[in-house]
C-alpha cells in the first residue's frame, strides 16, 4: 500500500475543516470532488476556468485569488515536495523508522546498521525528514486550493519499480534511488570564502567518484547487503545524497520567493525554506561521518574528510563560510548560495534529472514536470 498522502485524502481533510468552519458543504453548484478531479491536470496553468470554478465553489473573493505567477510557483514547489516525499519514503522504508507517522515498509537491518555508522540517530532523522516533506506537499496543495488554485497530483506517474530488498514496499515510485550520480560540490561551495555560484564559480566535489558513474543509495535487493564495505558504500551514498537534495531546497525557496507577489505566499516560502536548511545542515554534519572506504564491488571510494588538511574539505567546517555576495565591492558574508532566481525552476528539473533521480520515467512525466517549471519561471520578479 502506498503511504503517500493521496491527493483526495488531503483535500478531504482540508475540506472537512473548511466545512466545519463554514457550517456545511461549499455552495455554488461545483462540488469539491468534481473540482479536484480537474485538479489532476497538472501543468494546465492558472487558467481562468479552474480559478473561476474554485471561486464559485469556495466563495473566495477575487482579492484572495492567487496571481497566476504565485500559483505557478507554489505548484512547482508542490511537485518538488511530492518528488522529495517519494524519495524520502523509500529511504524510510529501508533505513528509517516505520510507524504511524510515516508508515510503509519494515526496514532493512544491515542497511540501517550501515546508516547508523554516520550517526546512531540516522533512522530518526530519516523518519522526520520524510514526515516533513509529506507535510510540505500536503500543505501546499491544500493552500493552493484554499486560494482558488489547482493542486498538483503526480500519482499517475508512480510507475518506477521499488527496491527488491526485504523491507521495501512493492509499489510504484516516482523516483529512482538505485542509479544515482551524486553531485557533492555543495560541500566545498559552502566552505569557500572567495567563490559564489551566483558569480558563475564552480566547486570541486567532496566525493569525486559519486559524480562519475551511477550508484545505488538503497540496496537494490538483498544481494546488496554484503560484503560489508558494499552496503556501507550504499549507506554513504545515501548520506551524501541527503545533503545534495536538501541543499537544493535550501536555495530553491529563497530563489523562488524573490518572484512571489503576495505577502502570505512569501511567508510560506520563507517558512518552508528555513526547514529545508535545517535538514541540509543536519545531513551535512552526518555526511562528514561517512567511513572512508572503497567498495570492493565497483571501486567507489569515499575519502577521509575528517582528517583532510584542505579547509574546503574538512568535515567539521559545517558552518557556511562568509563569501562574496551580490557585488565584489561589498564585504564577504555568510549566506545561502546560490540564490539567483532566473530560470531556476527548470534548473532544478535539470539538476534532478542529471542526478539520475528520474531514470526510467516516462516522457509524460518529464513533459508535466517541465511545464510546471516553465510556468513557475514565467512568474515575474518583484521590483
Ligand atoms: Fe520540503
Amino acid at each position: 500500500m502506498s503511504i503517500s498522502i493521496p491527493h483526495e485524502n488531503v483535500a478531504e481533510t482540508d475540506g472537512a475543516t473548511r466545512n466545519a468552519s463554514a457550517g456545511g458543504e461549499p455552495t455554488g453548484g461545483v462540488s469539491r470532488r468534481s473540482f479536484l478531479a480537474t485538479g489532476v491536470a497538472i501543468g494546465a496553468g492558472a487558467t481562468l476556468g479552474p480559478l473561476e470554478r474554485a471561486k464559485a465553489a469556495f466563495g473566495a473573493p477575487s482579492s484572495e485569488t492567487l496571481t497566476s505567477g504565485d500559483a505557478a510557483i507554489l505548484r512547482f514547489r508542490a511537485a518538488a515536495e511530492i518528488l522529495e516525499s517519494d524519495l524520502w519514503q523509500q529511504y524510510n522504508e529501508l533505513g528509517g523508522i516505520q510507524d504511524s507517522e510515516v508508515p510503509g515498509g519494515s526496514g532493512s537491518r544491515r542497511y540501517t546498521k550501515a546508516l547508523e555508522e554516520l550517526d546512531e540517530d540516522m533512522p530518526q532523522y530519516i523518519h522526520d525528514n520524510t514526515q516533513d516533506e509529506l507535510s510540505h506537499f500536503a500543505f501546499i496543495n491544500a493552500y493552493l486550493e484554499s486560494r482558488g488554485a489547482e493542486p498538483v497530483n503526480l500519482d499517475k506517474f508512480r510507475e518506477l519499480p521499488s527496491s527488491k530488498a526485504t523491507g521495501a514496499q512493492q509499489i510504484g515510485r516516482l523516483t529512482n534511488l538505485m542509479e544515482l550520480t551524486v553531485d557533492t560540490s555543495w560541500w566545498t561551495r559552502y566552505r569557500s570564502s572567495t567563490k559564489n555560484p551566483d558569480f558563475g564559480d564552480k566547486f570541486a566535489p567532496a566525493v569525486p567518484d559519486l559524480a562519475n558513474g551511477s550508484f545505488p543509495a538503497i540496496p537494490r535487493s538483498d544481494d546488496d547487503l554484503k560484503p560489508k564495505k558494499h552496503i556501507q558504500a550504499i549507506a554513504n551514498t545515501a548520506g551524501f545524497h541527503f545533503g545534495t537534495i536538501e541543499q537544493g531546497g535550501t536555495s530553491n525557496y529563497p530563489q523562488l520567493a524573490q518572484r512571489v507577489t503576495d505577502l502570505e505566499v512569501l511567508r510560506v516560502m520563507l517558512s518552508f525554506g528555513g526547514v529545508e536548511t535545517m535538514h541540509f545542515q543536519t545531513w551535512q554534519d552526518k555526511a562528514g561521518n561517512a567511513p572512508a572506504l572503497t567498495d570492493p564491488t565497483n571501486g567507489l571510494t569515499f575519502p577521509n574528510l575528517k582528517e583532510s588538511s584542505d579547509e574546503e574539505l574538512k568535515a567539521n567546517l559545517i558552518m557556511p563560510e562568509p563569501t562574496v555576495f551580490l557585488r565584489n565591492s561589498l564585504p564577504i558574508v555568510s549566506i545561502v548560495r546560490p540564490t539567483n532566481t532566473e530560470g531556476i525552476a527548470m534548473g532544478v528539473v535539470e539538476f534532478l534529472t542529471a542526478m539520475g533521480l528520474f531514470k526510467g520515467q516516462s516522457k509524460g512525466f518529464f513533459d508535466a514536470l517541465k511545464q510546471l517549471a516553465s510556468e513557475a519561471d514565467a512568474a515575474k520578479p518583484r521590483g
